[in-house]
């Protein structure tokens, strides 16, 4: 069991109730109101560091997954850090250039890209595009004739590894959408290579999200680094490897690997082939910001009941998708001090969300009373990116905290914002 606060020391509790930094949460929730989200600067950085720890001396870069959390204040933090983006969309390119962030330290990703967006990013003289299929290999191939230029391209490899997380955020299966197969790869490269649109430059994988063991990373890396010798073999140079994301946080009681941790056995492989010298590419995202953001939010209504004591707040489904879309698990702990159990009720907490998906946790225990303010913990990652106005609620306002100083870096939604672009028709 681990008991330690996830997102500790950046969120801790003092005689001011539970603090991010050297503020108090309950300070920041009284001025912005709630659903709040706070973001810890130190935590970003923290975090990323672990990595840079792990990847001193070496060719590398880090992308950070944007999709995580897309905020610009957000992103500003990682382009200040020196950090590449992994995008997903023509939207997240607009977001890295609207941060800050240099397009050249861009990748990629995903199965859908479209023309446009190709041609986007091409004028945009991005880094790299994970391609994910033999079709997508053609399309970007004529948009990139099209415009007289050669898109740098990495295949995206599925290893058909289990990494042993949720169903929906398993990527590196055989089943799933994502990817070429491990055994069409080389020839996958190899007609590649004869298209006149197109330079190789990579190789990619990433096998899932929220992976709490090292096993499924180090045998989706010997499965990769065989095709890297084999794509080598045959006469194309590599000049990075793309290791993706994936590593997972503590959000209950997990313990995953350390990133420097787990970076000093897959450089240990990745050095005993002789590839050693070949840039390395990350695309972390959870693991950079979930435990570095809390949700903050006030009771409204405690309901008992028959059969469960519901403890009614104002955020939602809507704001923290992920107990609804994946069981996820979220810490809830109150502002003012710490959990005491002994005068504990055991609550079911909802939003407002008129359906019965609408959980943020089951079975919590906790001494709160209506006009209380709680903080859903590990909330930095897969919240505000994936939040939506789902029974017409504004989306939350999000702050970042560097040490004393408060910014706010998203105001909460309008009334008006919830509605624009939208037209009667008579
Ligand atoms: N690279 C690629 C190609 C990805 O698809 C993803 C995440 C990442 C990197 C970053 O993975 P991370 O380091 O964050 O695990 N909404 C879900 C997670 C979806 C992950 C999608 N892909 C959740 O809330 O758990």
């Amino acid at each position: 069991m681990n008991n330690t606060l996830p997102g500790a020391p950046y969120f801790h509790y003092s005689d001011s109730g539970l603090m991010v930094e050297d503020l108090a949460l309950a300070t920041l929730a009284q001025e912005h109101g709630t659903p709040l989200f706070v973001y810890s600067k130190a935590a970003m950085v923290g975090a990323l560091a672990a990595y840079q720890a792990g990847f001193k001396g070496r060719k590398a870069q880090i992308c950070y997954a944007m999709k995580a959390n897309s905020s610009l204040g957000v992103l500003q933090v990682f382009a200040r850090a020196g950090c590449g983006f992994d995008i997903v969309s023509m939207g997240e390119l607009a977001r890295v250039r609207a941060a800050g962030g240099d397009p050249a330290q861009v990748i990629f990703s995903g199965v859908g890209k479209t023309r446009e967006e190709m041609r986007e990013a091409l004028a945009a003289g991005i880094a790299c595009f994970n391609v994910e299929s033999e079709a997508e290999i053609e399309v970007l191939n004529a948009v990139a004739v099209s415009m007289g230029l050669r898109a740098p391209i990495s295949i995206r490899v599925n290893p058909n590894v289990d990494p042993k997380t949720h169903p929906y955020i398993s990527t590196g299966l055989k089943g799933n959408k994502f990817g070429i197969a491990h055994e069409r790869t080389l020839a996958t490269y190899q007609y590649a290579a004869t298209l006149p649109g197109l330079r190789i430059v990579g190789i990619d994988c990433h096998i899932g999200s929220q992976i709490t063991e090292e096993a499924p990373y180090l045998d989706a890396l010997d499965r990769m680094l065989d095709l890297v010798q084999a794509i080598e073999a045959v006469g194309i140079a590599l000049e990075h490897i793309d290791f993706g994301g994936g590593l997972g946080i503590q959000y209950q009681d997990e313990v995953p690997p350390l990133a420097n941790a787990l970076w000093a056995k897959l450089l240990q492989k990745i050095d005993a082939r002789g590839l050693g010298s070949h840039t390395l590419m990350i695309e972390p995202g959870r693991s950079l910001v979930g435990n570095a953001g809390v949700c903050l939010t006030e009771v409204l209504y405690l309901k008992p009941g028959e059969q469960k004591n519901f403890c009614i707040v104002d955020a939602a489904m809507n704001d923290l998708p992920r107990p609804a879309m994946y069981q996820a698990y979220h810490a809830i702990i109150p502002l003012d001090k710490p959990p005491s159990p002994t005068q504990a009720t055991v609550y079911d907490v909802v939003g407002p969300v008129c359906e019965s998906g609408d959980w943020i946790g089951r079975d919590r225990a906790l001494a709160v009373q209506p006009g209380e303010r709680l903080a859903v913990m590990s909330a930095g990652a897969y919240c505000m990116s994936m939040a939506s106005n789902y029974n017409t609620r504004a989306r939350a306002a999000e702050v970042l905290v560097d040490g004393e100083r408060a910014t706010l870096i998203r105001q909460r939604e309008s009334l008006t914002d919830l509605f624009r672009g939208e037209h009667l028709w008579e």
